[in-house]
């Protein structure tokens, strides 16, 4: 039987952005909901063309519960304007929906969501796709293009190329690419040849 509210762990039956973002608020599916702030939910246009998913919410986001407003979400901003993305097209959110850190004095560093993490927040990625049908999935980073794609993507090798989504999102979008994450430009050592391929993946997403 479709579930009507979140049990916990599972998206409630609805198409419904508002009423996703308030149950996945109450998410328990793994462990991580207990050490951070809150749930940050995608944010954007209920019917937008483009769902950007990056890996899961940064110090930042977790603190403000918005995706991408961090130092990572500007970089994205302008690499996303230069490829000619329009920002009322796109609407941005995570695979994981938690901030996962471990603690060093005063700091809180990032550290990547396990398998399982990823595995459980499936569900919530699948609904808000559900709900925003847009036309292109843009994937950044390998936990995003692993959680639709499977363990085995790999950026390296398939970055840039707009591919059909697998089975289980058939119908949910027309088309998925996988770019580098943008923390991976900031932390590149040639960070402008870094950024120039992010944008050159962005246009093959546009024109995908
Ligand atoms: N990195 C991400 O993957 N997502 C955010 O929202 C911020 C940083």
């Amino acid at each position: 039987m479709p579930t009507t509210r979140a049990d916990g762990a599972a998206p409630p039956d609805t198409a419904d952005l508002t009423r996703l973002r308030r149950a996945a608020a109450d998410c328990t599916g793994c462990g991580l909901h207990r050490a951070a702030t809150q749930t940050v939910f995608g944010e954007g246009p209920c019917r937008a063309e483009i769902l950007v998913a990056g890996e899961q919410p940064g110090d930042q986001e977790d603190r403000r519960g918005k995706p991408f407003v961090g130092p990572a979400g500007r970089l994205l901003d302008e690499a996303l304007a230069e490829a000619g993305f329009q920002r009322e097209v796109l609407s941005a959110t995570n695979v994981v929906k938690h901030f996962k850190f471990t603690e060093r004095g005063k700091r809180r560093i990032h550290e990547k969501p396990s398998r399982a993490e990823v595995v459980a927040c499936r569900p919530w990625l699948v609904a808000e796709l559900r709900a925003v049908r847009p036309r292109s999935l843009l994937l950044l980073g390998a936990t995003a293009a692993q959680s639709v794609y499977g363990p085995s993507f790999r950026i390296t090798r398939q970055r840039g190329e707009p591919s059909a989504p697998p089975d289980e999102l058939a119908g949910l979008c027309t088309v998925a690419v996988a770019t580098v994450h943008p923390s991976a430009v900031l932390r590149a050592p040639d960070r402008e040849t870094a950024r120039a391929e992010v944008v050159a993946d962005l246009r093959a997403a546009r024109e995908g």
